[in-house]
């Protein structure tokens, strides 16, 4: 049954984690699914992800990002997550549409109804089903990025370097797309513990499951 989840947040805020143990839990149900995210989500997208987040980039200006962030968005709709929904998988995504409204419009302050069409060239009108906003103290998850970054030598952390105030209002900006569309978008209290958060999750995502499969098993009774 295809349901499109996507998982949103600031840097650090646990996104991966949980996006790893909901696809355990869909492996041990036997549900067919696929990860993936963005930028970097296709073959095309990984190039386009080291142009974006490279330490070294610092002169992309934010019209740039914004239509990088947007190539690589189309790319990844149309060869990676439509063949999963047509083929009725579940599709997990690390970041999608709501990261550009956040970052490039909240935060960077590009005009959102800017953004909106972009969002809609580049996604050919597909929107998730379902999203997970972690909701996580600024200190918290940029401490915790900006740790593992480093620990790993990365070289993507263009995002993790921009000051607290950024992604404060990242985080505004998130908190206000939720505002806006509370029956798709979750509000998760990050600082629960994870196996909590991850309960949390497994909860609303099988009601959401349910609901596809009934509604399925309607138009069939239908037809
Ligand atoms: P991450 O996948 O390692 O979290 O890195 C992705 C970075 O890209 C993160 O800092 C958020 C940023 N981003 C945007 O600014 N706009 C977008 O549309 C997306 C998808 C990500």
């Amino acid at each position: 049954m295809s349901i499109f989840i996507t998982f949103e947040g600031i840097e650090g805020s646990g996104k991966s984690t949980q996006i790893s143990l909901l696809a355990d839990h869909l492996s041990e149900q036997k549900i067919p699914f696929i990860s993936t995210r963005e930028p970097g989500g296709s073959d095309i997208g990984k190039k386009v992800r080291k142009l974006l987040l490279s330490t070294e980039n610092t002169e992309i200006t934010s019209r740039t990002e914004l239509l990088l962030y947007a190539a690589d968005r189309a790319q990844h709709v149309e060869q990676v997550i439509q063949p999963a929904l047509a083929r009725g998988k579940v599709v997990l995504c690390d970041r999608f549409s709501d990261a550009t409204i956040a970052y490039q419009g909240y935060a960077r302050g590009l005009e959102l109804e800017l953004i909106h069409s972009l969002n809609s060239l580049a996604t050919g009108g597909i929107k998730p089903d379902l999203t997970f906003l972690i909701d996580c103290p600024v200190e918290t998850g940029i401490g915790r990025a900006l740790k593992r970054g480093e620990a790993e030598g990365s070289d993507e952390m263009r995002f993790e370097k921009e000051a607290l105030s950024f992604h404060a209002k990242v985080l505004e900006g998130y908190k206000q797309i939720a505002q806006n569309e509370p029956e798709r978008i979750s509000v998760i209290d990050g600082s629960m513990p994870i196996g909590a958060i991850h309960n949390s999750i497994i909860e609303l995502f099988s009601k959401r499951y349910a609901r596809a499969t009934s509604s399925r098993e309607c138009c069939k009774i239908e037809l």
